[in-house]
């Protein structure tokens, strides 16, 4: 079985010295651990916490990027500069961005282009609202975002990527979804993905996100689909993300 990818998602918070610290106590933690293990840091701190993280097993990524390759694109960064400063993945698509920017499924797809095309990884996020669970919706508006990235990719980009599921109703309220309330969305991206990637679906890392903790981590990570984590909250507590990481290990 694949290891499972437990990803840190800082959102807008941190700062010189607390990040040092953080990113230090991680590295520390993930160095036996079983698992992979990623921080998807603020733009302005890729460097610092990417020059802590270099000679670790702790992947650095960042949180968003331009869907654009080079040029007069004031305050935007570009997937080639991630790259250069040594990100592995980033996150597109987030429900965050999706709501507070306007972010379409087209500039998801655009985004996931140009990660590709500087051989970044893309974690794609999808996820309804509460009021799509309410009325039924939650498989129709998961599998159609799904959908409009896959449709824009070859077998071989599709391979490519991570998809991250993260209810919005889930994502900092401290509600997370069950266990069986993911692994059947789970179920559903996988079947998605069997249809498009037959054998070779199971390349596809589908994390779960939306308040994973220490408490409830390890029964979402024993579902058989779900194959880690995107965390925000409890990401920014050096104890509680290793013990997030201690159970995608298995331990
Ligand atoms: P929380 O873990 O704070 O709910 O955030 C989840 C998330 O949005 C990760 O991308």
């Amino acid at each position: 079985m694949a290891r499972k990818l437990i990803a840190a998602n800082w959102k807008m918070n941190g700062s010189l010295g607390n990040n040092a610290a953080l990113a230090q106590r991680i590295v520390d933690g993930a160095a036996s651990l079983a698992c992979e293990v990623l921080l998807c840091v603020p733009y302005p701190y890729l460097g610092q916490v990417g020059g802590l993280l270099a000679g670790s097993r702790v992947a650095l990524g960042a949180q968003d990027l331009s869907e654009h390759d080079a040029g007069a694109y004031t305050g935007e960064v570009s997937a080639a500069m991630l790259k250069d400063v040594g990100c592995s993945h980033v996150v597109v698509g987030h429900s965050e961005r999706r709501k507070y920017h306007g972010e379409s499924d087209a500039l998801v797809l655009a985004k996931v282009h140009r990660a590709q095309a500087a051989a970044l990884v893309p974690i794609v996020c999808v996820g309804e609202s509460r009021e799509q669970r309410e009325a039924g919706d939650t498989e129709r508006v998961v599998l159609g975002q799904i959908e409009a990235v896959f449709g824009g990719l070859d077998d071989a980009a599709a391979r490519r990527l991570v998809l991250a599921y993260e209810p919005v109703w889930a994502i900092g309220t401290g509600l997370a979804a069950t266990p069986e309330m993911a692994q059947a969305v789970h179920a559903s991206i996988r079947g998605a993905l069997v249809a498009r990637l037959g054998d070779e679906a199971g390349a596809v890392a589908i994390l779960y996100g939306g308040s994973v903790n220490a408490d409830n981590a390890a029964a979402l990570f024993a579902m058989p689909d779900i194959d880690g984590a995107l965390v925000g909250g409890a990401s920014l507590d050096a104890e509680a993300f290793i013990s997030i990481c201690v159970a995608g290990s298995g331990r």
